[in-house]
């Protein structure tokens, strides 16, 4: 077991593209909290010096939210730098050398997945595992049998509770939210159930394409990109009983019983969808199979969501960049009116902006028989000083709290859950950027009223 609070941070992959687009402003903004009052070790195989380091983050802060010199001067007086090869034992001693009086350090593997073992053995053979623990960066293997054979590695060094997985869809507020919302409010609970919903569907569009990782999307692919971590994530919020309490374990034994409860994917259940012009990416193959667009039917095999469809769909080079949920209520009998209504829905979304709406009808003026949808909506706009995703998962593995956290056994019924996918070759077909995917998409959802395209017009006033 590890002691509660970490009591210094090491990070691998110091130079690398994570620690410059997330890591280096989240540092800082946990600086500016007081949440980081202890070394914090940049690790790396360039031989940078310790000035250099503290250029690229301040490279990195200016970019990605701004530069705050008080905290920014903070977090420097922390830094220190490790340069060394991760296969040589020297870079671990140098490492053991640099922690001093720490010996709870937390090490954050910001590092390609294929380093994760011979980095985690020689934090073994170092004594740098002892009283540590270890935050892992997701892809967290690349399907059922290397997550099961990645799991066996870190276990050989750490024990359970000092594993942090990191899914930074968890350390967002608006997914947070769809807990709270669900259980802070009793007029949701009677017909959160396959008695009142038809069906549940989640977006996650992206207007931009690969920006660059071609390389890494080309081992990826949509489905393990997102679809098993920060989607499934979500569904397991929309879908779990109320735990029995608010410690990790509370919440995490529920949201398992969801996944464990969703069948594996059939292949018919599945489109795979790859944008033009993919292709023609830096590190992608010339004839790639790989998806850049997903998207999927699952069923839940429980008393509340039998027989409830429920849908993902996630992509690049789609329309918008937003990630929404709707929850489609069945629909009501036509008693009052001579036509059908439409079915009532919760919309939730969660980027770019927040917003829970509930659609209901109401008569339109003028006309005692017809009616008109209209949203009632809460929306919520990003406080000033809110954390953001990696700031509080960072925060929360320093002080030991593993709520946001994946735990083994959700991981690996993730990946039980979408390896027959991965596993045969359900064919990928070509959409145009900037459309919403391969129209054989449209055909799974058909019966349940189609998509939800989130539509930016929808924004409500800026913050
Ligand atoms: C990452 C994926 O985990 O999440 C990316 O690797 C994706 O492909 C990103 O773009 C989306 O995260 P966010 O926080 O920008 O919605």
């Amino acid at each position: 077991m590890t002691q509660s609070r970490a009591d210094a941070l090491v990070f691998f992959g110091a130079t690398g593209d994570l620690a410059y687009k997330k890591v280096f402003p989240a540092l800082q903004a946990m600086a500016k909290r007081g949440n980081l009052n202890m070394p914090v070790v940049g690790i790396a195989r360039e031989t940078w010096t310790l000035e250099m380091l503290i250029a690229r983050a301040r490279e990195s802060v200016e970019k990605y939210g701004g530069l705050d010199p008080e905290a920014f001067n903070q977090l420097c007086k922390h830094f220190r730098f490790v340069a060394g090869d991760y296969q040589q034992p020297k870079t671990f001693t140098k490492l053991r050398e640099t922690l001093g009086d720490a010996h709870h350090p937390a090490h954050y593997l910001a590092i390609a997945p294929s380093l994760f073992e011979v980095v985690v053995n020689q934090l073994s053979v170092s004594g740098c595992a002892r009283g540590a623990r270890v935050i892992v960066e997701k892809p967290f293997g690349r399907d059922l049998a290397s997550a099961l054979a990645l799991n066996k590695t870190l276990l050989a060094s750490f024990d359970e509770s000092s594993i942090y997985r990191i899914d930074h869809y968890l350390g967002k507020t608006p997914v947070q939210n769809l807990l709270f919302f669900r259980f802070a409010n009793s007029f949701l609970e009677p017909i959160w159930n396959r008695n009142h919903v038809e069906s549940v569907q989640v977006t996650m569009a992206e207007d931009f394409g690969v920006q660059g990782r071609g390389a890494f999307f080309e081992e990826a692919g949509s489905i393990r990109d997102v679809v098993q971590n920060h989607l499934l994530q979500i569904i397991a919020h929309l879908a779990m009983e109320p735990p029995m309490g608010t410690d990790s374990e509370a919440i995490r034994d529920e949201k398992v019983k969801v996944l464990r409860s969703i069948k594996s994917l059939a292949c018919d259940s599945v489109i795979r969808g790859q944008f033009a012009g993919y292709r023609s990416e830096k590190g992608v193959a010339f004839d790639s199979q790989v998806e850049t667009f997903a998207a999927l039917r699952m069923e839940l095999n429980s008393w509340r969501w039998k027989g409830v469809p429920f849908f993902i769909r996630a992509g690049k080079c789609l329309p918008v960049t937003c990630t929404e949920v709707m929850v489609r209520f069945r629909q009501p009998p036509a008693i009052y009116t001579e036509t059908p209504l439409p079915a009532n829905y919760f919309r939730f979304r969660i980027s770019p902006d927040v917003v829970i709406a509930l659609s209901a009808q109401v008569l339109e003026s003028g006309d005692d028989a017809k009616g008109h949808p209209e949203e009632l909506t809460a929306t919520d706009c990003p406080a000033v000083g809110r954390m953001e995703a990696y700031e509080r998962v960072l925060t929360d593995a320093l002080k030991g709290d593993q709520t946001l956290f994946a735990r083994q056994d959700s991981v690996e019924q993730a990946w039980r859950i979408i390896d027959p996918v991965l596993h045969t070759s359900v064919p990928v077909i070509e959409y145009q950027p900037g459309t919403w995917g391969p129209q054989e998409a449209d055909a799974l959802i058909q019966k349940y009223g189609g998509w939800n395209n989130p539509s930016l017009l929808k924004v409500v006033a800026p913050c």
